[in-house]
């Protein structure tokens, strides 16, 4: 089975169209961003932890991330494909990822990267901040924050992908199911 890393700037689609995938091909979808929230609503160390720093649009520390994938991927079935929405997020975690995946005998077959513009970014995380529980989508700033963090610290893992042959591309602007489409001819390529 493959493992895909579905990469973006927030706002980009990854979570919706991971739970496309999910359905269509059965992967086991493995957001950092949903495991984060719930380990606040449970209000453990973690979450404590994690709760000011999400709230600020930064990134929680590599550990505290890489050792949440790790234990969440142990003995990971060999037919189970996993979707990777959000992580890795840094230079550290991509390395984290390599080593959590040469222990388990696994491998990251591609990164597909979800390409939309800022003002685009910033009107579907507010409109979405109207329904959703997420205390990172209520505010501008939090936004732009999270957009300066994508920028500073995320958008160069697509160079550490490019120079493994690994990296694809989609557009992001378009319907949903049409960017399905598109990222279904990679997933079976
Ligand atoms: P995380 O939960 O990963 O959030 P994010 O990356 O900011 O991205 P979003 O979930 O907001 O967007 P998405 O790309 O999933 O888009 P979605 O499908 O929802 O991370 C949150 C925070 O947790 C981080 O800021 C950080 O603090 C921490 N964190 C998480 N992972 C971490 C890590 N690895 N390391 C360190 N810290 C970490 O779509 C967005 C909206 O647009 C939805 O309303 C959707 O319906 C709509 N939409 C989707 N597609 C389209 C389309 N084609 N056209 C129109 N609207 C669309
Ligand atoms: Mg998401």
């Amino acid at each position: 089975m493959k493992h895909i890393l579905l990469f973006g700037p927030p706002g980009a689609g990854k979570g919706t169209q991971a739970k496309l995938l999910v359905e269509k091909y059965k992967f086991m979808h493995l957001s950092t961003g949903d495991m984060l929230r719930d380990e606040i609503k449970r209000s453990t160390e973690t979450g404590l932890k994690a709760k000011a720093i999400i709230d600020s649009g930064q990134l929680v520390p590599d550990e505290i991330v890489a050792e949440m994938v790790r234990l969440r991927i142990k003995n990971i079935k060999d037919n189970t494909g996993i979707i990777f929405d959000g992580f890795p997020r840094t230079i550290a975690q991509a390395r984290n990822l390599d080593e959590i995946m040469n222990a388990e005998n696994q491998e990251i077959a591609m990164m597909i990267a979800i390409d939309v513009n800022d003002d685009e970014i910033i009107k579907r995380i507010l409109e979405r901040g109207k329904i959703s529980q997420r205390s990172d989508d209520q505010d501008i700033n939090t936004i732009r924050n999270r957009i300066d963090t994508y920028n500073r610290q995320t958008a160069i893992l697509a160079d550490y992908y490019k120079q493994q042959e690994k990296f694809k591309f989609v557009d992001g602007i378009g319907t949903i199911e049409d960017i399905f489409k598109e990222i279904c001819k990679l997933v079976e390529e």
